[in-house]
This record gives structure tokens, C-alpha cells and sequence, in this order.
């Protein structure tokens, strides 16, 4: 009988011997170099924590909110498409998972079930990951994500056009299910996919959004407004001063545009102008609860977790994302104590070094 995983590499491992070469490749894969994707992880590991002990740290609270919505840890769940790669019940194995541990998950555009199918499996918070598919499509997704009572519209800003990998393109890949949101819609695939997706799809290139439709999409919902892929200070000017609720700051995972920072390297600068009036969350290459201390240290509300849901869908399920989440939860458990916080909201400052040189929004000592 095999051990059941300690950590989330744990769980890719297995991931790797149970999916096909080619769909291993679609979810791990960077775009061209990958030089981003490794370096989400190397600039976590830059970032280095300044315990602090003797300190009474017996009840520990790692609960927080989001945008008003309780979550009982500030690790969530990122979009991603196609979650029936990974396991037939797709995002409705994960939305379920993301419920047993208490946290939020975002659903993508490209999800294989469609929004109210998710909506109706899970018992936790959703928000709505938006494509922008062109007007009408779009405006169909918002009142219906409203309608579903998801909580917030996410909004993807970083794919202004397709990025194939280049592993899948070697691999000719196709992910071959669904799009569950489109599937009463009778548009040709090339209006439905979008910049994240498989080679060989024809994408239309007349749609990107801009600013200026940001007034449009407001005024759609009354749900609040996330950017997803915001990675600079001057985008997260404008970003505010259009009034938008939260900012998840994210290279992609390293998946559409290469030779960027890692995201953790950008929340401060983020953070900083942001003012306190939006929340910043970060994802890209969160792997251990000591990333989650960190990311929070540097100003960030919650993270989030892209390739993991899929390790722990392709090993278990349902049950798989809540094992990736649980073991998480200990994780960050295990450093506040190590740091001697007691409180996920009031982390005190000064608990990471951070490394000379990095952004214009390096916190004061
Ligand atoms: C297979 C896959 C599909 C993804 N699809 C989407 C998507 O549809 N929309 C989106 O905003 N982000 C998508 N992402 C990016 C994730 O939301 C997230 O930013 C990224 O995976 C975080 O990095 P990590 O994988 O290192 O945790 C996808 C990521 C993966 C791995």
C-alpha cells in the first residue's frame, strides 16, 4: 500500500504516471521557454521568512474573506479550462473539493461543465472567470454567472492574443471535450475558444478588450470586478481608478507570455498602488504553505492554485483537490506558528527578507 502524499509535489508525481504524455504536457507546459513558469517558483525561494518564537501562539486563526466571502484559508482555486483532462467529473469534482476544505474557486470560460452544472455541485463560493468572447457572448456570460449566483465577474486581462505551447504544438495537441458554457450557443469554435487555447483552434484576433470597454462591463452586473494577470504598478493605477474590486496578480502560471518576473516579485508594486482600494490576491507557482505566509507578508489578501487542482483531480478526485488544499492548510498552519502569528489578517510586517533589487515597491524596513 503507497503512503498518502505529504506534499503537493507528491501529488504531481502521481499526476504524471496516471495522465497521458500529451495532457501532462498541456497542464505543465510554459510558454516557449518556460523561463517564467521556473521562476514563479525560483523567486518564491528568494523570499526567505524571519521566524520569531517565545511567543504564545496556541490558537492560531488562518480564516479570512474575500470580497466579503468567508473562506476558511486564503488559499483559492484559479481558473483553468478543460478540467475533464484530468478527470471525468471536471470542475465539478473540483468545485466539490473546493467546498470540503471551504474555499473559493473560479471557474473558467473553458470549463467542460457548464456554469450552472458547477454552480449547482458546489457548496462554497464561486466567482466567474471571464474571457472576453466579444459583446453579446460576453454580456451572456455575465447575467448568466449572475444568475447562478457566482460572486464576483474575474477577469482574464493577460491573453491579448493565442500563445500556444510549444510542447502542444510538437504534440499536435487537442484537448477534445466541451466547452459547457457555450453549448446551447451555435457560434463556430473560433468565437468560443479563446487566446488560452489549443493549437490549431482559429482564433478570432478582432476581440481583445480594452479600458474603455471597462464601463461597459460594469455596468452588465452588479457583481464586483477582479482583474486576473494585472503585473504592474501603472496597470494597477489605472486599474483602480476605474474602480475595480480586486486584483489577482498572475503571470499565468508562466503559460502566455515569457521572460517576465515571477508573480511574487510584482506584489509589492501591486500592492502599493492598489492604496488599500482594491484586494490583491497572487497566483503562479504556489506550492507550499510558506509561499502563502510570504505572498500574504508582501500585502496579498489570498493566493491561489492553477496546476495542483489538476495534480489532485488526476489522483483522487474530488477528494484529491481537498487533499491538495488540506495539506496546504497544515502548511501555512505550520509557519504561523513557525513565525509566531496567531492571525492570517494581521500578519505582522517584517516577516520576509526580501531580496535586494527587486521591484519599485519594495516595503520599508
Ligand atoms: C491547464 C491550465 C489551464 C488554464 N486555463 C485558464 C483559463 O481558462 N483562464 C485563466 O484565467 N487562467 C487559466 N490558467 C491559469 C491559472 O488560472 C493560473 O493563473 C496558473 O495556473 C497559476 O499558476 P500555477 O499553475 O503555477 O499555480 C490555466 C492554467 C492551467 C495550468
Amino acid at each position: 500500500m503507497s503512503m498518502d502524499p505529504i506534499n503537493l509535489y507528491d501529488y504531481e508525481a502521481r499526476a504524471k504516471l496516471t495522465l497521458s504524455h500529451d495532457t501532462w504536457d498541456f497542464i505543465d507546459a510554459g510558454a516557449m521557454d518556460e523561463f517564467t513558469t521556473r521562476r514563479n517558483r525560483s523567486a518564491f525561494e528568494d523570499l526567505t521568512l524571519r521566524p520569531r518564537f517565545l511567543r504564545d501562539i496556541g490558537e492560531r486563526d488562518i480564516s479570512t474573506t474575500v470580497l466579503g466571502e468567508k473562506i476558511s484559508m486564503p488559499v483559492m482555486v484559479s481558473p483553468a479550462g478543460s478540467h475533464m483532462v484530468a478527470h471525468p467529473d471536471g470542475e465539478l469534482a473540483t468545485a466539490r473539493g473546493a467546498g470540503m476544505s471551504d474555499t473559493l474557486m473560479m471557474l473558467s470560460t473553458s470549463s467542460n461543465y457548464s456554469m450552472e452544472e458547477v454552480s449547482e455541485a458546489a457548496t462554497g463560493p464561486l466567482w466567474f472567470q471571464l474571457y472576453h468572447r466579444g459583446y453579446d457572448l460576453t454580456e451572456m456570460l455575465v447575467h448568466r454567472a449572475e444568475e447562478a449566483g457566482f460572486k464576483a465577474i474575474c477577469l482574464t486581462v493577460d491573453t491579448p492574443s493565442p500563445s500556444p505551447k510549444e510542447r502542444d504544438l510538437r504534440n499536435q495537441y487537442s484537448r477534445g471535450f466541451e466547452l459547457g458554457n457555450f453549448r446551447a450557443t451555435d457560434r463556430p469554435q473560433s468565437e468560443i475558444s479563446g487566446t488560452d487555447e489549443t493549437p490549431g483552434w482559429e482564433v478570432s484576433r478582432a476581440l481583445p478588450i480594452t479600458w474603455k470597454e471597462l464601463e461597459w462591463l460594469r455596468g452588465l452586473t452588479s457583481l464586483p470586478l477582479v482583474l486576473k494577470g494585472i503585473r504592474t504598478a501603472e496597470d494597477a493605477h489605472v486599474a483602480v481608478e476605474n474602480g475595480v474590486n480586486g486584483i489577482l496578480v498572475s503571470t499565468h502560471g508562466g503559460r502566455q507570455m515569457d521572460s517576465t518576473m515571477g508573480a511574487i516579485e510584482m506584489v509589492p508594486e501591486v500592492v502599493e498602488a492598489a492604496k488599500g482600494q482594491a484586494e490583491v490576491y497572487v497566483d503562479s507557482g504556489v506550492r507550499r504553505g510558506s509561499d502563502v505566509i510570504k505572498a500574504l507578508a508582501l500585502g496579498a489578501r489570498a493566493v491561489a492554485i492553477g496546476r495542483p487542482l489538476f495534480w489532485g483531480l488526476a489522483v483522487n478526485g474530488a477528494d484529491g483537490v481537498h487533499g491538495v488544499l488540506e495539506l496546504l492548510r497544515e502548511e501555512v498552519d505550520r509557519a504561523m506558528s513557525y513565525c509566531g502569528q496567531t492571525n492570517i489578517r494581521e500578519l505582522e510586517p517584517n516577516l520576509v527578507n526580501i531580496p535586494y533589487g527587486w521591484g519599485p515597491g519594495r516595503m520599508a524596513p
